[in-house]
């Protein structure tokens, strides 16, 4: 069926884009239907070509709403499919070595920045295999990804811890000065970018049998991460040995990809930080799971656990567990 697009009209979407300050990186402002995902008014300007653009067979989809471990699915799959290669990743950027598929979608860069991210983007890297990292939700990726049947990774999370990661995320990129109510409520409404959320994570749910697809949770990660990365590199046909693992776990641990400037986007965070000292205002910010005990108004978690039971009746979805 054609996609066609929806401008937003809710009062709660309308009020959370006036709160957005930092026009470099807007909120939503449509809705794509049937998909029904939001996406920001860059996104008419490169829909055909995302949609089109051309898959290959040896790919590797990273696939996630946004919040939910994709940097640090990013660094894990990249290691694997580099043959570890420590020293390559200190090198170049993730976000490099893993572009952002719609990237040209999610902010306004400057046309030499578009242009090297569209070059990123339709080759391998340094010949390697390519692995690009996109929120896309499941109708809205690319048409050969469903006949070329790439590998897919998609990671998921609870909501509530995701949705306060996005709400310090709006604060740092696109200048969110409204409440952290007010923006909960918003992703409780499905009126944020890249919702609805759980539709993002059932679409693919419904998929995670598929022989080229491996469904992860930021949970899992947390409490196993070598039992993950084993998991992942079974998927990927990589062999690791145990003390690979131990060493690759160590690589993906919290603190060292806080401290890695290869990874942790700093450079860019500094900018839109504009000198404010607030430790949420950093891309790889607290890395818990469960943190939402802390920050979160006892009602407010209670409207996430109805909204959740609500939308997961008749799945067999667990939060956290991943088969
Ligand atoms: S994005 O912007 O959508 O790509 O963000 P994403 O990478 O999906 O999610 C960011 C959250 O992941 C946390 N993170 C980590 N947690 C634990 N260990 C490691 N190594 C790690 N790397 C990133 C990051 O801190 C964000 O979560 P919060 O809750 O905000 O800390």
């Amino acid at each position: 069926m054609a996609s066609y697009l929806e401008e937003l009209t809710d009062p709660i979407a309308l009020k959370l884009k006036a709160n957005c300050h930092n026009t470099r990186y807007p909120a939503g402002s449509y809705r794509v239907q049937p998909s029904g995902c939001i996406v920001t008014k860059l996104y008419p300007g490169h829909a055909e070509r995302l949609r089109d653009f051309e898959v290959r067979e040896d790919d590797i989809w990273i696939v996630s709403y946004p919040k939910c471990g994709t940097t640090w699915t990013q660094e894990l799959v990249w290691m694997l499919a580099s043959g570890l290669d420590y020293k390559g990743g200190k090198e170049v950027a993730l976000n490099q070595r893993v572009p952002f598929f719609e990237i040209m979608t999610i902010g306004s860069l400057p046309p030499d920045v578009l242009e090297y991210f569209f070059k990123l983007v339709n080759s391998s890297q340094n010949g390697r295999r390519r692995i690009f990292k996109t929120h896309l939700p499941r109708d809205l990726l690319p048409k050969q990804i469903w006949t070329k049947n790439p590998k897919i990774i998609y990671v998921s999370r609870d909501p509530k811890d995701a949705a306060l990661s996005y709400y310090h995320h709006h604060r740092l990129w696109s200048g969110y000065q409204g409440s952290q109510e007010e923006f909960l409520e918003a992703f409780l409404e499905d009126q944020v970018l890249y919702s609805p959320f759980w539709k993002h994570v059932l679409d693919f749910w419904e998929l995670r049998t598929e022989p080229n697809i491996l469904f992860n949770t930021y949970e899992e990660m947390k409490k196993d991460l070598p039992g993950v990365i084993l998991k992942t590199a079974d998927f990927l046909e990589v062999s690791i040995d145990m003390e690979q693992v131990q060493n690759l776990s160590n690589h993906l641990s919290f603190k060292n990809m806080k401290d890695n400037p290869a990874v942790n986007n700093e450079m860019f965070a500094e900018q839109e930080r504009n000198g404010a000292d607030d430790p949420n205002l950093t891309f790889i910010r607290q890395g818990e799971s469960g943190a939402w005990k802390k920050s979160m108004s006892p009602e407010m978690a209670e409207r996430f656990t109805q909204w959740t039971e609500s939308k997961l009746k008749g799945t067999d979805y667990k939060i956290g567990v991943s088969s």
